[in-house]
Order: structure tokens, then sequence, then C-alpha cells
């Protein structure tokens, strides 16, 4: 599966991908917000790649690289977890490298898949945890259109650390 942008291509990773995704992952600011491990391996990469494979067969997540289209190299990752095809809904996760912040390239990934999973996939809720204090995702899911639908208290736990998070969703109609 292949889906165009205009500066950036979704693709599916493969394990040729792995030291790109390495490269840009080693970066404490790309774990503040997420669940990925910091300091972050060439191992660990592979093992994202590998877990990516695997899921896809299952269809329980859908997990694409974010292609910049001249390099042709994958410089984050935009998917679709938990794919509950009874209810019709998934969780949408991403990151971008942060050399590439602040140019649109997100909000161009989440409208290219959730445009993807709404009309191809046929589910009707695309939903988003997003801490109150990473302003630049949860404005980036309002651009493309989602809502925020309240405030989850002590929702995850982090290092410890019990932490709010915003509920977000866009639906079909
Ligand atoms: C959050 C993240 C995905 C944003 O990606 P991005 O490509 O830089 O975002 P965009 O350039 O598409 O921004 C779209 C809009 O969001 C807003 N925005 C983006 N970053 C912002 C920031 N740090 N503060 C305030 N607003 C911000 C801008 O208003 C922009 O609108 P504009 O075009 O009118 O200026 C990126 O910073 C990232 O990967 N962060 C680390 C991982 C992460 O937090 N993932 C999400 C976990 S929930």
């Amino acid at each position: 599966m292949q889906l165009n942008g205009q500066k950036i291509n979704l693709r599916y990773p493969t394990l040729d991908d792995a030291d790109s995704i390495a490269k840009y992952c080693a970066d404490k600011e790309i774990s503040e917000f997420t669940f990925i491990p910091f300091p972050y391996t060439h191992q660990d990469a592979v093992d994202f790649i590998t877990m990516c494979i695997e899921d896809r067969k299952s269809m329980t997540s859908l997990h694409c690289g974010i292609e910049n289209c001249e390099t042709k190299e994958i410089i984050g990752m935009i998917g679709l977890n938990s794919i509950n095809k009874i209810h019709f809904r998934g969780e949408l996760g991403y990151w971008l490298a942060k050399p590439f912040w602040g140019q649109g390239i997100m909000l161009d990934a989440i409208n290219i898949l959730t445009s993807f999973c709404l009309n191809e996939m046929q589910l009707e809720r695309i939903y988003a945890h997003v801490q109150p204090d990473n302003i630049g995702s949860w404005k980036v899911l309002e651009k493309a259109g989602f809502e925020r639908e309240g405030l989850l208290r002590n929702h995850f736990c982090v290092g410890g650390t019990m932490h709010d998070h915003y509920l977000y969703a866009k639906l079909k109609d």
C-alpha cells in the first residue's frame, strides 16, 4: 500500500528502514510524549518493524512510515492501533523526526491516513489520546478536523506518574 501526499507518502516500513527509524527516534523529544523508549537502539527499530509486519497480517494495527518524497527516507510513523472491526474504530498515533517539524507534514499525514481509514476501511471513528501540554499534537489534530471530547484524568502511568489525557476523535459523518 502507498498513499501519496505532496511532500510525503505513507507506505509500510520494511527492515531496510531500521537505520532511519533508529536515527530519528534517538531523540528525547520524540519519547517525551510517546511510549517510544529512550535511549533508542537499532535493535529497537528492528523489533518495531517486525511487530508492524506481524500486526499487518492480523489487521489489528496499521503502521505506516512517513516517507520523504525526495529522499525516500522514513522520517516518521503514523498508524492506527487497536483496530476494532466490530465497533468500526481505531486509535491514531504518530511521531515525526525533529528536523521536519513545523512544515505541515503531520497535518498532511493525518489527513491522508484518516481519509483512508474512514473511506476505504469503512471505519466510523478515529480517536487519539494527547497530553494537554503536548500543544503541537492537539493543535494538529484540531486542524485535521478532530474534536476534543473530554479530559481523561489519570489515564496513563508513565515512570510511576499518572497523566491526564485529552480524548480527541473524528467521525465519518
Ligand atoms: C506533534 C507533532 C506530530 C507535530 O508535527 P508537525 O509536522 O510539526 O505539525 P504541523 O507542522 O503539521 O503543524 C500543524 C499545525 O499544528 C500547530 N503546531 C504544530 N506544532 C506546534 C507547537 N509545538 N506549538 C503550537 N502549535 C503547533 C501549528 O499551529 C500548525 O498550524 P499552522 O500551519 O497554522 O502553523 C511533532 O511535533 C512530533 O512528532 N512530536 C513528537 C511526538 C509526539 O508528540 N507525537 C504525538 C503523541 S500524542
